[in-house]
């Protein structure tokens, strides 16, 4: 009878009604900007301390800051909340009317759309006919000037913009209002950059110019990862979804201090995979296993890693697959070399092999993390007495045990014959 199968109507009322994981997914998008940033206060103190002008001498200077540092240090998002807020202070202290625009030059990568997008993004009224760039620019500082307002703008992706624009377009867009008398000083920039190396293709005094306010993030260590990763879920997940034991794998994993990239988007796209992978596999938590998948896929690591244990010798794989046995069974982050020795001498026995030392383990052990393999640490406190823990971060380890244990059966097969 068709009425035992469910009808399109039910297929979409249940999946409607499925329980999720997301309290507020957006939030884990790179379009959403948080409300606070944990460990970019310094970066913000020195933003706010660069244009405070505007407040108790607004026109008296034209302030330029460069904020250069890696992908994912949150130069983007630094800019854009010290942007949101800081024009709304000004406001309530002083009633002046400061706005903020926000230009990405990968987006925009001509002068001429640069400067209409800060036209655009100032609320300055432009007739629909072409203008020139100095027309624009004129139409902006006539705005400006007309209307008491202050701007605040920040040219994101600029070492992209100085390599493919010209010296001329960063020569107008760096220096051109400084050189114009216009009295009361209105415009004040923001430069972002990946590095300050970009820059240097530029004419020295443009150079140095931008680098005489310069604010350097660092790539963030795995403590900062786990902060905020911490406050990013707790925006975007219901509670009890991410135990601290997820957000503290991640974090270690890219955090700079562990060979990491330091890389805060990274991390929060784990996250937000990891939560997907969850929930599309009808889990209420996000479990590590869930974590190893989505950090597979957001990385070539386990190709990598194909290929930098293809000619480790039996026993480093042996210890490797006891390794991933462990992890696997105890569905812990990571696991301590007593008990991989342990679980290498059952497999030895397993496979018929005859066991290699303590010390000879331990090499293997380091070889595997020299290779990237694996990560290993010595305890801190707090453990008894001190002991290496190992720890997997890509996966997912079914797969892997899978392939580790292919790969020893095909290597004894050779070496017996
Ligand atoms: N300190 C922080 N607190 C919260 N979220 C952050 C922080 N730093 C970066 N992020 C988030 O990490 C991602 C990458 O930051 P972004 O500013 O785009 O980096 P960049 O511009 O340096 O490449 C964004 O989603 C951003 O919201
Ligand atoms: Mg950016």
């Amino acid at each position: 009878m068709y009425s035992e199968q469910p009808g399109v109507w039910d297929i979409i009322e249940e999946e409607i009604n499925k329980p999720t994981l997301f309290r507020n997914r957006e939030s884990l998008t790179p379009e959403h900007t948080p409300e606070t940033l944990p460990h970019r206060e310094n970066e913000i103190r020195q933003l706010v301390s660069a244009f405070k002008h505007l407040i108790t001498s607004p026109g008296s200077i034209s302030q330029r800051v460069l904020i250069v540092g890696g992908v994912g240090t949150g130069k983007t998002v630094t800019a854009r909340v010290f942007g949101r807020d800081f024009p709304r202070k000004v406001k309530m202290k002083t009633g002046i009317d400061v706005r903020y625009a926000h230009v990405n030059c990968h987006r925009n990568r001509t002068l001429h759309n640069v400067v209409a997008d800060i036209a655009k993004q100032l609320d300055v009224p432009l007739p629909t006919r072409g203008l020139s760039v100095k027309e624009m620019y004129d139409a902006i500082l006539g705005y400006l000037e007309d209307n008491d307002v202050y701007a605040i703008v920040t040219l994101d992706e600029f070492h992209y913009f100085a390599s493919i624009a010209g010296s001329d377009a960063v020569y107008f867009i760096v220096r051109t209002y400084d050189a114009m008398d216009t009295g009361i000083k209105r415009l004040n920039f923001i430069f972002i950059s990946l590095d300050t190396q970009k820059l240097s293709l530029l004419d020295p005094t443009t150079e140095s110019y931008l680098l005489r306010h310069m604010i350097k993030l660092n790539p963030y260590t795995s403590d900062q990862l786990y902060d905020i990763l911490k406050y990013r879920a707790q925006e975007a997940f219901y509670e009890g979804v991410v135990d601290d034991e997820v957000l503290r794998f991640i974090a270690e994993y890219e955090g700079v201090d562990r060979n990491g990239g330091g890389n805060a988007r990274h991390a929060i796209e784990i996250l937000l995979l990891a939560g997907d992978i969850a929930e599309s596999e009808g889990s209420g938590k996000i479990a590590l296993e869930h974590v190893r998948k989505a950090i597979m896929k957001t990385s070539r690591e386990i190709i990598t890693v194909a290929e930098s244990i293809l000619y480790s010798p039996l026993h480093e794989l042996i210890v490797l697959w006891a390794i991933i046995k462990l992890l696997r069974r105890t569905g812990k982050p990571f696991v301590k070399m007593g008990d991989v020795e342990r679980e290498y001498e059952m497999l030895c026995e397993l496979l018929s092999e005859q066991p290699r030392k303590h010390t000879q383990v331990y090499e293997y052990v380091m070889n595997l993390k020299k290779a990237g393999i694996i990560d290993a640490r010595t305890s801190g406190k707090g453990t008894r007495g001190r002991t290496t823990l190992i720890s997997i971060h890509y996966g997912p380890l079914d797969l892997f045990d899978k392939y580790i244990e292919d790969l020893i059966y095909k290597r004894m097969k050779v070496s017996r014959k």
